[in-house]
């Protein structure tokens, strides 16, 4: 199979059942290099000092080899997923980033965008997608255990010497279906708070 490196455009209309579901009150759009100060800020105010340099987050919103999307409520950015096109062997797609505000979580904005990285690497006819985490986010675990992510490598002190996992979602095209009817049904769903 023909892996592009550049992200395939972002609607076909053979692709519309799989539409991304509305959220009540938010609003999901792509991220751009004007996003940067917001990004950057909520990076501060989750991670302190260890995060991502303001200088890596802006080559990534110029890279055409990455991609971003935002959760809003109103201007303010809640949370944000972050693709890239480039880093995993051909085939695979990498979630380098999903974060979302501690006031707006459990309001499945996480799975949210997480349903759109599915959507894109389907559209793009990539069989999985990949990430790395902290082996004791619990959190972050079981979202990607609902998806159906599985371990396939230990990552022994990645984390600043805590230890992480290398996670992968197979057999995406074919998988399709299944996360269309996961996310209609994520579509009917009110939230809490
Ligand atoms: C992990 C994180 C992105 C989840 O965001 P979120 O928007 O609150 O998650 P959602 O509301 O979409 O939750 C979806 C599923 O994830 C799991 N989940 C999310 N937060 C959870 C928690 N605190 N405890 C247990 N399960 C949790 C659940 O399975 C949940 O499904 P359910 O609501 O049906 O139980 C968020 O907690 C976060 O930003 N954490 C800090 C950054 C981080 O760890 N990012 C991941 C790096 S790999």
């Amino acid at each position: 199979m023909d892996y592009r490196v550049k992200p395939p455009p972002r609607e076909q209309s053979s692709m519309k059942w799989l539409r991304r579901p509305q959220t009540i009150g938010l609003q999901f759009r792509a991220g751009r290099l004007e996003d940067l100060e917001s990004l950057y800020a909520l990076e501060v105010e989750l991670f302190g000092a260890q995060i991502w340099s303001r200088e890596h987050l802006s080559r990534a919103l110029s890279d055409t080899g990455q991609e971003f999307r935002l959760a809003l409520d109103g201007a303010q950015l809640v949370g944000y997923l972050w693709l890239d096109w480039t880093t995993g062997e051909r085939g695979t797609l990498e979630v380098d980033g999903l974060v979302v505000a501690p006031a707006y979580r459990r309001r499945k904005i996480a799975e949210r965008l997480l349903h759109w990285a599915v959507e894109r690497a389907v559209q793009a006819g990539w069989p999985r997608l990949q990430l790395k985490v902290r082996a004791d986010n619990l959190p972050a675990l079981k979202l990607y255990s609902k998806f159906g992510f599985h371990k396939v490598e230990d990552l022994p002190g990645v984390y600043v010497g805590k230890d992480g996992l290398l996670l992968r979602l197979e057999q995406l095209p074919a998988r399709a279906p299944e996360f269309a009817r996961k996310r209609s049904q994520l579509e009917g769903w009110q939230g809490r708070g």
